[in-house]
């Protein structure tokens, strides 16, 4: 059984030492975004395909017999490209995403918005000190509404574009705990957190400070654009569908 892993989350991290384990032949697919990416077990290839059309050449190159989408909730051009290239192979399509936080507690009391421009807007009218957590690549939407704003902002790798003056820019991929989000938020006087509906575990301490110390948070809702692709929330389920293909 050959399958592509598209990565660049813990969940394909977890989900390539069972298919190795179990072996299955298996090559995970970094899109070389970071600087020193955590490396899954396993064969590795890093860089785009090169769009839909590439991706199906590589495909039927190394042929491969399904894919599994475990890249995150917010890469959603290449969860795009992997519907359409296996549709139109005809190649088996796993979607293993991390359940999101609608659910979690407090949520209802957050402020969901359709995009980062939406975050960017509200953040300007909620607070003086945001703490932007949304990632490097959306940084743009925010550059003019927070222009003048002393944001505190958090990226694993430096920020692509010029940030306004009065940005705090810090470089940190966690993970993170509870105290230590807490004594960041305290610290720097944080009033509003801006984020993505990421989902899990991994970046949940931010959500349970900023809760406990009565910070508004503003939450980047997903897309949907996976919706229809048969989906499990763990790497165990996408391991036992993988044994189900076979
Ligand atoms: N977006 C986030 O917040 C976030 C956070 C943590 C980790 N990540 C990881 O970082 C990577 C890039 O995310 P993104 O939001 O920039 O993606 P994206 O906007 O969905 O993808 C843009 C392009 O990057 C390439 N690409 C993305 N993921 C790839 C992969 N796993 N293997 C090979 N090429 C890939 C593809 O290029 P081609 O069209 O040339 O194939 C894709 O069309 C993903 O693997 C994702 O899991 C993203």
């Amino acid at each position: 059984m050959r399958v592509l892993l598209l990565g660049g989350t813990s969940e394909a991290r977890e989900l390539a030492v069972l298919l190795v384990e179990a072996g299955v032949d298996v090559v995970s697919s970094l899109a070389g975004r970071v600087e020193r990416p955590r490396l899954p077990a396993g064969p590795v290839r890093i860089g785009g395909f090169g769009g839909v059309s590439g991706l199906s050449d590589w495909l039927v190159s190394h042929r491969m017999d399904a894919v599994v989408d475990a890249t995150h909730p917010f890469a959603e051009g290449m969860s795009a490209n992997a519907l359409a290239a296996c549709s139109s192979l005809g190649l088996p399509l796993l979607r293993l995403a991390r359940p999101g936080w609608s659910d979690a507690p407090g949520a209802d009391g957050w402020t969901w918005v359709d995009d980062h421009a939406a975050a960017a807007a509200t953040a300007a009218s909620s607070g003086q000190r945001p703490f932007l957590t949304v990632g490097r690549q959306p940084l743009e939407h925010f550059v003019s509404p927070l222009a003048a704003v002393r944001a505190v902002v958090r990226v694993v790798d430096p920020p692509e574009i010029e940030v306004p003056s009065p940005w705090e820019v810090y470089l940190d991929r966690g993970p993170y705990d509870l105290a230590g989000e807490l004594s960041m938020m305290a610290e720097h006087g944080i009033d509003v957190l801006v984020t993505k509906d990421s989902g899990g575990r991994y970046t949940w301490p931010k959500m349970a400070a900023a809760d406990q110390l009565g910070v508004p948070i503003v939450v980047v809702r997903r897309s949907g654009a996976t919706d229809g692709v048969e989906t499990v929330p763990d790497a165990a389920a996408a391991a036992a569908w993988v044994r189900r293909q076979g």
